[in-house]
């Protein structure tokens, strides 16, 4: 220790520090190793400045920040001294500690690497099986393959919980196989072929099916890496949703989008279930298209061998034109819109489930649709393990009782009136407003049930729709509204004469000659009709209890996000 102790100096006293003194600070100091060489980053005690710097020259302390640094005292010095002694035996103690940590490990790794794992031959040649098919399997020798999902090594037992889309499984190693050096160096994400036994569970135990595997062996098929690439090290919750999305093929893993997708099948399922039931036909309409639907503003155009064209908006008017072919006719299909609006609930591509039935009223479309919603909700909650599902995503989930509130666009305006919810320019509501998503959503959260709101205006709606015989104004169009996502449908009666077509064309600045075809339904055989377009992700937001509608999406396109 070179630094000789000076007593305490007045401040005409204090000597300007030499070359290589230790600054300390116990108040604005931090005792980290990068510190303590220069006034402006002091270490925080004297103690941890003798441990790391026991040659120094000099160290010079300061007790209030607005002081000035002044060379250490004897008797602190002294002190410091005990403290570095003590601190230089704790820093050799856990480095013992570390490098017997090493050294056990080592030990157990070359252990591990001297248990073989084979296959027992005198065991039943094993069925293969997927997961979902585990409970009646029971007391049979299996084979699974599948995704290592959660891992847990313990004193000679390694709890396995394999996951391959169809459900999860506890698999119990024991033995060798816990000890040995592919099992203790096994990661998450990890592919394995394991064998075994699969056994109902004993009272007070619980693991997914109420059962576990007792393995008698396995095999890696494709190891995933730990450290730093490890999947629970690049795929945390808390990371920035940007880079979330740049990693969805590996969140996709997770239990809740997993959830989430199932749900999502299960509803598309369902859809498909009551269409049929309801003899409404399946067709498959184009996604390239050189006529606009619902607005020019949001059309994403491309060049199609030299001439223009866009993805599809709306699959309606393939649909309508279907009608005296097949009769009633729906299809699931991708639109796309170029939306501006960066909000929860707008995708750039979406699957839209539309359909379009023949020969009906208004209040038959507006009937069909409540029935339709309420039916699929049914179905989907019909499968227990969906419904399991839905009960963990959104606990408070009820479903939708017929019928659903009606409520025309003229009493929303005076219901978000009196209640005080202003229009987009912070204005009382007039006709022709626009309700926009933030009103809506307000009014429908308020209300807190499905809603039919009907009648908007001519002006706010497409070219196509019908007017109402009674009010010239507004039109026979519907949208359905759902607490926490608002609008999940638009639909209307459309428009089947000709000339009051052209009208509507022209109000919206669109040439009809591109629109020969959809014309042409309204001269060979013109009929009354009408349909609508359902949001996928939105039910299912609504059903899930999503935020966005992001999360709904396998590969959710919006905004400036076109990848993975
Ligand atoms: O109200 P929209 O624009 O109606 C139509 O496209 C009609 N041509 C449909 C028809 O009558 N066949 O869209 C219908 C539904 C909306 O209620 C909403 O659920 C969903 O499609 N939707 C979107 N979902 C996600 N992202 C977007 N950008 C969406 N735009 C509409």
């Amino acid at each position: 220790m070179a630094a000789p102790a000076i007593e305490k100096l007045s401040l005409e006293e204090i000597p300007p520090p030499p070359a290589g003194t230790i600054f300390i600070d116990d108040l604005t100091g931090a005792d980290d190793e990068s510190a303590g060489t220069s006034a402006t980053y002091p270490l925080k005690s004297a103690a941890f400045a003798l441990h790391i710097f026991p040659d120094a020259p000099a160290y010079y302390l300061r007790r209030q920040s607005d002081s000035p640094f002044e060379p250490i005292t004897a008797s602190a010095l002294k002190k410091a001294k005990k403290g570095a002694e003590g601190l230089a035996k704790r820093a050799k103690a856990a480095e013992e500690l570390k490098l017997k940590k090493h050294a056990d490990e080592a030990k157990r790794l070359e252990e591990a690497s001297k248990i073989v794992i084979k296959p027992d031959p005198s065991l039943p040649v094993p069925k293969r099986i997927k997961i979902r098919a585990g409970t009646t399997t029971r007391e049979t020798r299996v084979v699974i393959q599948g995704w290592v999902h959660r891992l847990r090594l313990q004193k000679g037992l390694v709890f396995l919980v394999l996951r391959d889309g169809t459900g999860f499984l506890q698999c119990v190693l024991s033995g060798d196989l816990a000890n040995a050096y592919s099992t203790v160096t096994l990661t998450l994400e990890s592919t394995v072929t394991i064998y075994g036994v699969i056994h109902s569970l004993p009272e007070g135990k619980s693991a997914p099916g109420n059962h576990e595997m007792a393995v008698d062996y396995y095999e890696i098929v494709g190891l995933a890496p730990g450290g730093d690439d490890a999947i629970s090290n690049k795929v945390q919750e808390s990371a920035d949703p940007s880079i979330l999305f740049d990693l969805r093929h590996l969140v996709l893993r997770g239990e809740t989008m997993t959830g989430i997708f199932k749900v999502r099948a299960a509803l598309l399922r369902s859809f498909r279930r009551v269409y049929e039931e309801l003899g409404i036909l399946e067709v498959t309409p184009p996604c390239m298209v050189q006529t606009q639907v619902e607005g020019g503003s949001t059309l994403f155009t491309f060049k199609y061998y030299g001439e223009d064209a866009y993805l599809t908006q709306s699959s309606q008017l393939y649909l309508e034109t279907c009608l005296p072919a097949l009769g009633d006719v729906f299809c699931v299909q991708e639109s796309f819109r170029a939306e501006r609006s960066h909000t929860r609930r707008h995708l750039s591509e979406y699957t839209h489930v539309e359909a379009e039935l023949a020969f009906l009223t208004f209040e038959d479309l507006l009937s069909h649709i409540e029935n339709f919603i309420t039916r699929t909700i049914q179905y989907v909650l019909e499968d227990e393990e969906i419904a399991g599902i839905v009960e963990k995503l959104n606990p408070n989930f009820v479903p939708p009782k017929l019928p659903f509130r009606r409520m025309t666009y003229e009493s929303a305006l005076e219901w978000l009136n009196e209640h005080g919810i202003p229009n987009e320019e912070g204005e009382k509501f007039k006709f022709g407003d626009d309700i926009a998503e933030a009103a809506e959503r307000k009014m429908t959260d308020e209300l807190n049930e499905p809603i039919l709101l009907t009648r908007f205006p001519v002006e706010i709606k497409s070219f196509y729709m019908k007017k109402c015989a009674d009010d010239p104004r507004v039109t026979e169009s519907v949208d359905v509204l759902m607490p926490n996502v608002g609008e999940i449908v638009g639909g209307s009666m459309r428009i089947y004469d000709l000339e009051e077509l052209m009208k509507g064309y022209k109000r919206e600045g669109i040439d009809p000659e591109p629109y020969y075809w959809f014309n042409d339904q309204r001269i060979y055989g013109t009929c009354p009709h009408g349909g609508y377009g359902l949001g996928t992700e939105r039910i299912l937001a609504w059903l899930c209890d999503r935020f966005t509608v992001r999360d709904c999406s396998l590969y959710p396109r919006f905004t400036g996000r076109c990848k993975p």
